[in-house]
């Protein structure tokens, strides 16, 4: 069982990496829910953050990757702008336990 982290750890319109054994994710938490993929930018294969914990855009309304700009939706994880549109994150399954995230 691997805990990610508390529900409440993550600020709302914010995202958090993880560093799991050679794998890293990151949450992000948008309307009080909360969100997981793979940190692997379906155009490369490569993080997608310059700075620790910067995964959205600006206006904190799309997951942004900080290489040649892709933009995915919080929800969904589709890529809708960029080189690889229609493409998609990898969503990791999850589940919420005494208020952590607890990946499947
Ligand atoms: S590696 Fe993410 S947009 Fe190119």
């Amino acid at each position: 069982m691997t805990v990610l982290c508390a529900v409440n750890d993550i600020e709302e319109d914010s995202a958090r990496g993880f560093d799991l054994d050679g794998r890293t994710v990151f949450a992000v938490k948008k309307d009080a829910q909360v969100f997981v993929y793979l940190n692997s930018c379906p155009h490369l294969g490569i993080p997608l953050e310059f700075q620790p914990d910067e995964f959205l855009d600006m206006d904190n309304h799309f997951i942004q990757c900080a290489n040649h700009g892709a933009l995915f939706e919080v929800e969904t994880g589709d890529c809708v702008a960029g080189p690889c549109v229609g493409q998609a994150l990898q969503a990791i399954a999850f589940h919420l336990e005494d208020g952590n995230i607890v990946l499947d």
